[in-house]
């Protein structure tokens, strides 16, 4: 098999922000045989669901929301790297999933949460919308503030490094399934 494509999703876009360090973080566990690349939505640029046709129809006319679902096609699984904020997950995730609609479907996406509670309520809400859009969701460890990443985004040596090869596992698993179906 060719070397599998895994997207690892930085889903905050403030100024300022840590997601960078931790999808970094992330895409440096990544096994053999695997080839990942930092997706991050601050650049990806999409605007507030602004097609004129639902997703559901893949009718896209814009070049944003065209360049965006040929970038989730070209990867065999993602993990998405979650802050939580006031208790949910950020909008521009949200935004970037309701864009589209079919490519979701049957493909492979990690979680990891990262917040002083591992972003437990946003990796728990974040989970529904996957499940909605039918993604085969793996949800993998969370980072917490103090135990295994500064509130600067620095990585601690508490954090669960091989529960996050444990989740490249289960992807790659997932993919392979996926293309002997
Ligand atoms: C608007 C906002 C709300 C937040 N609410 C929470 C929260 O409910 N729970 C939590 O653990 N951290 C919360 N935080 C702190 C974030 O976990 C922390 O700022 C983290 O670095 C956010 O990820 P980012 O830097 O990639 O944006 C909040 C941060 C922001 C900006």
């Amino acid at each position: 098999m060719t070397s599998l494509k895994i997207g690892i999703v930085v889903s905050s876009s403030r100024p300022n922000r840590i997601g960078p360090k931790v999808a970094q973080w992330v895409s440096e566990l990544a096994p053999y045989g695997t080839e990942v690349d930092v997706i991050d939505l601050a650049a990806v640029e999409l605007p507030f669901l602004a097609e004129p046709e639902l997703p559901a129809t893949g009718n896209y006319t814009l070049p944003s929301t065209i360049a965006w679902s040929e970038q989730v096609r070209g990867y065999d699984a993602l993990i998405i790297t979650l802050p939580e904020y006031n208790a949910g997950y950020p909008a521009v995730v949200k935004n970037a999933i309701d864009s589209l609609h079919a490519e979701w479907n049957g493909l492979p996406v990690g979680v990891i949460g990262y917040g002083w509670g591992a972003a437990a309520n946003s990796v728990k809400q974040f989970g529904e919308v996957l499940d909605r859009v039918q993604t085969v969701r793996l949800d993998g460890p969370g980072l917490k503030f103090g135990e295994d990443l500064s509130p600067e985004g620095d990585v601690l040596d508490a954090a669960p490094e091989d529960a996050v090869r444990g989740l490249y596992d289960q992807l790659v698993a997932a993919v392979r399934e996926k293309v002997a179906a």
